[in-house]
Order: structure tokens, then sequence, then C-alpha cells
């Protein structure tokens, strides 16, 4: 898959029917020069897969557990997503952590075991509001990645997603200097921890991501794509951001 890489991250949104959004976006784009990735809740993984056969735009689940299997009611393995039909998994979305209570500790082993089920995997950091407010942003983006990527990371594997949380769904985005701070120092840190292999990471940008505004964060220095919540929903919208990158 190329670099640049536009990720859409469905949520817990979409059914049966939103499938249609994907025969869509196939229609748009059926021969991309950019990475498409569509990451929509687990019961969809492997029709979205079949639906797209061969097709230009690879599948992914929204989180995995750390196990290849065992007790843990309602958890899904990175090897269950690879054989629904997934390439990708998503680790560590601000809403895991907030609403699951996921450590960076267990975001790594996360990506560890997805990365061990062939899976690549995107590691998603971000600083809320207040840390923001106390300018602690890149201490805290800085201990995110330290915690949460395996030391194995290699750059066709592992993509990083920057996804300011005060920025998730509030249609508030930061400045491009906002964004390019952060991006230049998630850089610097993979640069510095993985050498050549950490400068050929993508790095997504992720916040509130729509038509009116994919150009001006696609030309900021380091980024590398983004990872889309609301606007990946509609096959228009999220095609409007892929033409941008
Ligand atoms: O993972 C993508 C996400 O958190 C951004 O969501 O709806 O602000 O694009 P949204």
């Amino acid at each position: 898959m190329p670099r640049k890489l536009a990720a859409g991250n469905w949520k817990m949104h979409g059914d049966g029917a939103a499938l249609a959004e994907i025969d869509a976006l196939m229609a748009a784009h059926p021969s991309p020069g950019v990475g498409i990735l569509v990451c929509p809740p687990a019961t969809l993984i492997h029709r979205m897969a079949t639906r797209i056969g061969g097709g230009p735009i690879a599948v992914g689940g929204q989180t995995c557990h750390p196990a290849a299997q065992g007790a843990h009611t309602g958890d899904i393995s990175a090897a269950m997503l690879a054989e629904a039909g997934a390439s990708h998994v998503i680790v560590g979305h601000s809403e895991r952590r907030a609403d699951h209570g996921e450590t960076d500790a267990q975001v790594r082993a996360q990506a560890e075991a997805a990365l061990a089920a062939g899976l690549s995997v995107i590691v998603c950091v971000g600083e809320t509001e207040a840390e923001r407010d106390a300018d602690v942003t890149l201490e805290v983006v800085g201990g995110q990645l330290a915690g949460s990527v395996p030391d194995d990371a290699r750059g066709a594997t592992v993509t990083i997603a920057y996804e300011p949380v005060w920025a998730i769904g509030t249609g508030r985005v930061p400045t491009p200097a906002q964004i390019a701070e952060v991006h230049t120092a998630i850089r610097a840190h993979l640069a510095d921890r993985f050498g050549l292999a950490g400068a050929d990471m993508a790095i997504l940008y992720g916040g509130s991501v729509k038509p009116g505004n994919a150009a001006e964060i696609f030309a900021v220095p380091n980024v590398d794509g983004a990872l889309v919540g609301g606007a990946s929903l509609k096959a228009a919208d999220f095609s409007a951001i892929i033409a941008a990158l």
C-alpha cells in the first residue's frame, strides 16, 4: 500500500445498507494512487472485504485483544480480524483509551499481537484539551509513542495517527502550525528510535477532517494522510478527502 493513506474509522456506525458506500467509493477510485482503508464495525468486516474482493480498498478493525484467544467475552483477536478479511487494525484510539481504560502498555500489546497476526497497525496518540492548555502536548504524545509503539515497528506495517482528543467530532481543528509542530516531533521520535524504518512510517492526522479542510491539512509537512471519522461514512465526503491527498 502507498505511504499516503486515507483511512476511514466508522466507529460504531454502519449496517448492511451502508456497504453501498463502499461500492460508490470503489467506483470513484478504481485505481487510486494513494492507500484507502475503511475500518467498519467488526460485524461488517467480512462482508465489506468480500464485497471489495481484489479491489483497491483495504479493510481494517478498530481494536483487537492482545491474546490470540481465550476467555475474553466481547473481545476479538487480531487473527480473527485477519481471518474475516482485515489487513489493518487501529489500536489505542482515544475513545478506547477513555471508554475502556486502555493503557499505553495494553495498546502496545495489542499492536504486537496484530503484527504477529500479519496485520498492519495504526497506533493512535493525541492530547486532551486540558493537556494542550497546560502546554504538555509534546510530552504527552512522546510518552504515548514510547509506551504504545512496539520495538519491532517497521514503516510498512506501522502507521501513527495523531488525533488531538479535543478535535475529534467537534469541528475544531488545530492550526497548520500546531499540526506541523506535533507531526515534526513524532517524525523526530520515530527517526531517533527506529532510524530509517522510523523515517518510513506514515503519520496521519485525525480530528474533524472534512472535504473543506483536507487540502490545507495535507499540505502540512510530515502529514502523510488522515484518519477520518464522521466524514468517512459517506462516500462522497470521503472521496473528496481522498482526492485532496
Ligand atoms: O479516528 C478518527 C477520529 O477519531 C476522528 O473523528 O469524526 O472528528 O473525523 P472525526
